[in-house]
């Protein structure tokens, strides 16, 4: 019998994985896996199990009532769990904290296959695990810091699915992970919860641009490579700005998406006033007004504060309000939700 995987994405960023049967509800599917996602009448009535589908095809069947689930709400992606039988993999978002579901972050360990440094700016870490970790393109994980009792989140950059993960890590000179990092040998465990987070990459229905700042092109590399698997008909914009010339990164693999990703693009740019790249300033100064189109797209961020700050400020000004926004910050050793 077919199975689709559903992914159940908690208002705290946790994220569970569960597969429903071809005939399956999703609250059912999830209550087999040992997650009891919101409900109380289990029977279309109530309304309590309504969740947000992000992305995929199911059938609701018409056996709810409209004070459950109104057409509107239905025309919105709503669903109800006790109804929704899914076509596809799906994504819900559940808002509620999976602590309230009775599950939370799963842990899982793997190898230091390798530690490549890019100059002084950051690391690709590189992992071999043997259950190789699923996750929705775009989230992060806790990794513990050999040594210590702390943790620190960094997004993939690698496929959800693939026996070996990697992560672009800022060098921060005198860092818990960086320094770990510089004398890391291939070998090595790390201990890791997750996957987490809200940031990842929805059903792609129109054009995207993506907003990369520093390492904050991790996420990216992960949507991307899922963009290659899957394929895409929408136009997918990159701007990806450094502080400085020796923190433009990992570039080549944005040439070979351009290559593999139909309709991928991208440009970078460089903050530092005595830069010789050929785009000085933010990704704000490097946004050509047809990447907005009109406002008919889907803005991704990953970035510090103030980029955040910029860009929300600068599509103000040009009088653009994207179809969404969805934005990661992070500051130098702690990525946050
Ligand atoms: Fe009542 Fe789903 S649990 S409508």
């Amino acid at each position: 019998m077919n199975s689709y995987r559903i992914a159940l994405n908690f208002e705290d960023g946790v994220t569970r994985f569960v597969d429903c049967g071809a005939n399956e509800k999703v609250l059912d599917a999830a209550f087999r896996n040992r997650i009891n996602l919101p409900m109380d009448c289990s029977d279309g009535v109530c309304g309590t199990c309504k969740c947000r589908a992000e992305s995929g095809t199911y059938d609701m069947g018409d056996d709810y009532i409209d004070e459950a689930l109104t057409g509107d709400e239905a025309a919105e992606g709503l669903v109800l769990t006790c109804q929704m039988v899914p076509q596809s993999d799906c994504v819900i978002a559940v808002p509620v904290p999976s602590t309230a579901c009775k599950t939370g972050t799963s842990k899982f360990g793997a190898k230091v296959e390798a530690v490549t440094p890019f100059g002084d700016a950051a690391y690709e870490l590189a992992l071999d695990v043997k259950d190789a970790p699923v996750f929705l393109p775009g989230q992060y994980v806790n990794i513990g810091v050999p040594g210590s009792e702390q943790h620190r989140s960094y997004s993939f950059s690698s496929a959800s699915g693939a026996g070996r993960m990697t992560f672009l890590i800022k060098n921060v000179p005198g860092g818990l992970m960086s320094s770990w990092l510089a004398a890391a040998a291939p070998g090595a465990d790390l201990e890791m919860t997750g996957p987490l987070g809200s940031f990842y990459l929805r059903a792609v229905t129109r054009p995207l641009l993506f907003l990369a700042g520093g390492t904050g092109l991790a996420p990216f590399l992960s949507m991307l490579e899922e963009l290659a698997r899957q394929g895409t008909s929408q136009p997918v914009h990159m701007i990806y700005g450094v502080t400085r010339d020796q923190d433009l990164v990992q570039v080549e693999r944005l040439q070979d998406y351009a290559l593999r990703v139909p309709g991928f693009t991208f440009t970078t740019c460089v903050a530092d006033p005595a830069t010789t790249h050929e785009r000085q300033g933010y990704v704000t100064q490097h946004m050509p007004a047809q990447a907005l189109h009109n406002g008919n797209v889907d803005v991704y961020l990953c970035g510090p504060p103030p980029m955040v700050d910029a860009v929300q400020k600068h599509f103000k000004t040009e009088g653009i309000t994207p179809a969404s926004f969805h934005y990661e910050k992070f500051t130098a050793n702690q990525p946050a939700a």
